[in-house]
């Protein structure tokens, strides 16, 4: 038997839309307008096809977008800088800087500047530690989009085994804790963890994000396992794989996200959730 696609492109679309909705709606009360500023330093052409995407995605909700591209030789002061002014401009409802940042810049130390009511990726400490405690402020955009797929397609995490592959700041470590929230059993697996297929083997619910194309065997998993696949990897002849071997994985799972247009597109629909949620918190 062949698993059921979870299609993100069409929950996706139906997510962007209800943001639209709302953004429409704020501007009938005469609230202002969310205002999303993305950052991209350097020139690495996969950040600059995400931005351009996030970007795209606001002009269709109806969001401002305020775009900063700096050059590969901007220090870490110069960024600071703008996060500094971004923080300050009453204008600006999210800040968003594209990771992976030049080697020669401190990431964390870039990620702690930004206010936490403008963190609308969700990877300030201070966001982290709320989902960690049960009261969730802004989230992790591909964890919470990921959520939001299963919610789309009925599965309750509560009670059920669910196995995270890759312990990311990005990925893993917020996807353990969201799935901990909806009251699933986690286990978390990482490079130093023992018998993967063991532990992948006993996921009703299974969410890989390790960046290695067909890293997951379908062999490995659960007949009749939920399988969410996270990673998205450019293979030499140029056509896009997971991180889970998918057609192996398709006939043993019973659903499972296709790469592309699974996971991809409910990160950038979160993005936008969570710039109006940013919005709201700047209302008062
Ligand atoms: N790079 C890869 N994923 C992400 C993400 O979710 N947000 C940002 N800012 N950069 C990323």
């Amino acid at each position: 038997m062949s698993a059921q696609l979870i299609n993100g492109k069409e929950v996706s679309q139906k997510r962007l839309q209800a943001v639209a909705e709302a953004v429409a709606q704020r501007q009938q009360n005469n609230l202002h307008t969310p205002c999303l500023a993305v950052v991209l330093v350097g020139g690495d052409p996969a950040s600059a096809v995400y931005v351009r995407n996030k970007k795209t995605a606001c002009q269709k909700c109806g969001i401002k977008s305020l775009s900063y591209e700096l050059p590969e030789s901007t220090s870490q002061e110069e960024l600071l800088a703008l996060v500094d002014r971004l923080n300050a401009d009453s204008e600006v409802d999210g800040i968003l800087i594209q990771l992976p940042l030049p080697k020669h810049l401190d990431s964390q130390a870039v990620l702690e500047r930004i206010s936490p009511d403008k963190d609308v990726d969700g990877f300030h400490p201070y966001n982290v530690g709320r989902l960690a405690v049960k009261m969730p402020l802004m989230r992790p955009c591909t964890p919470k989009g990921v959520m939001t797929l299963l919610e789309a397609y009925g599965i309750d995490p509560k009670g059920k085994k669910a196995v995270v592959v890759g312990a990311s700041n990005i990925v893993g470590r917020p996807q353990a804790l969201e799935l901990l929230l909806a009251r699933a059993t986690v286990t978390i697996c990482h490079s130093a963890t023992e018998n993967l297929a063991d532990e992948v083997a006993g996921a009703d619910i299974l969410v890989v994000g390790v960046g290695i194309p067909n890293f997951v065997k379908g062999g490995w998993i659960k007949p009749g396992a939920v399988v969410i696949d996270v990673g998205i990897n450019r293979l030499d002849d140029g056509s896009l794989c997971g991180d889970v071997e998918f057609e192996t994985a398709k006939e043993r799972a019973a659903m499972i996200t296709p790469v592309p247009g699974g996971v991809g597109p409910m990160t950038i629909a979160t993005l936008m959730e969570n710039t109006l949620h940013a919005a709201s918190l700047h209302d008062a």
